[in-house]
């Protein structure tokens, strides 16, 4: 099977360089709109397909993203692979602004989003204990490294509802649960890619230390904007990279991310 990497690009990062033949082209759904028309083109002879998460301009708060639009407008396209860029919020000291870092785990704190593409006529549960995808996360992660990027692995995303940045005791308290990140647009990104059966991994740019950290002021939009503006051409370059390193080829997934609805739905087939 042909591969095809989807690159969700977050706030910061709008455009990726380089695309062979690129259109931007619009996808109807039946989730409604995604949060843009999806730029398509090739890389390295692989096909890519770039979305920017808020919509260029950024229009689409965290809330109102809608995620089911965008990753059934990716699946749709072709994708096989999806490697999500985000601006995050540290919870740990040795995270540090202009650090990049791949999740491994979340933590939902959202409560105002559509989770998933089943519901009534069709019931599934899928597995998701290990929401990201390892073989595709070691392949952002040689990227990262390739491009000179500070990066950490491994790590727990507590994903909130937002906008407003977080209260000093809910940041204290997500860090006694041991969460190493915080933002606003992990989840249900990677619970809707499961579903979809798509590789997932998430490349999170930290942007601040939050407002837990005693030596650094609470966290505004214009630290996060500049951070993301330093960062961007590192994540572009990442991005760039991704290509050579995965093939053109898409072998299937050694964790099952391309089989994970084989034993997941409830609901009986129709007669
Ligand atoms: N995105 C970037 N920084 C963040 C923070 N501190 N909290 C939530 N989302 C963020």
């Amino acid at each position: 099977m042909d591969r095809m990497i989807g690159i969700i690009g977050g706030s910061g990062l709008y455009q990726i360089d380089g695309l062979e033949g690129a259109s931007w082209v619009k996808v109807k759904t039946p989730w409604g709109k995604p949060s843009d028309e999806v730029l398509v083109g090739r890389l390295a002879g692989v096909a890519m397909a770039f979305l920017p998460r808020h919509g260029r301009g950024h229009v689409h708060s965290p809330s109102s993203v809608n995620h089911r639009a965008n990753i059934d407008a990716l699946k749709r396209l072709g994708c096989t692979d999806l490697v999500a860029l985000s601006a995050v919020g540290s919870l740990r000291e040795d995270y540090e602004p202009g650090h990049f870092v791949l999740v491994e785990q979340y933590i939902d704190r959202t409560f105002a989003r559509e989770t998933s593409f089943f519901g009534t006529g069709c019931v599934a549960h899928v597995g998701f204990s290990h929401p990201t995808c390892a073989p595709l996360s070691a392949q952002v992660a040689a990227a990262a490294r390739a491009a000179g990027a500070r990066l950490h692995e491994g790590a727990t995303y507590l994903a909130m509802e937002g906008p407003q940045f977080s209260t000093l005791a809910e940041s204290r308290l997500y860090r006694q649960w041991g969460a190493d990140l915080i933002g606003m647009t992990g989840l249900p990104e990677a619970k809707l890619a499961r579903e979809a059966e798509l590789c997932y991994a998430s490349l999170a740019m930290v942007t601040d230390f939050d407002c837990w950290h005693p030596s650094h002021g609470a966290v505004d939009v214009a630290q996060v904007v500049a951070t993301m503006g330093r960062n961007a051409g590192l994540a572009r370059d990442i991005v760039a990279r991704l290509p050579a390193l995965l093939g053109p080829t898409n072998p299937p997934c050694p964790q099952g991310c391309d089989r994970a609805l084989d034993h997941a739905i409830m609901t009986a087939p129709a007669l």
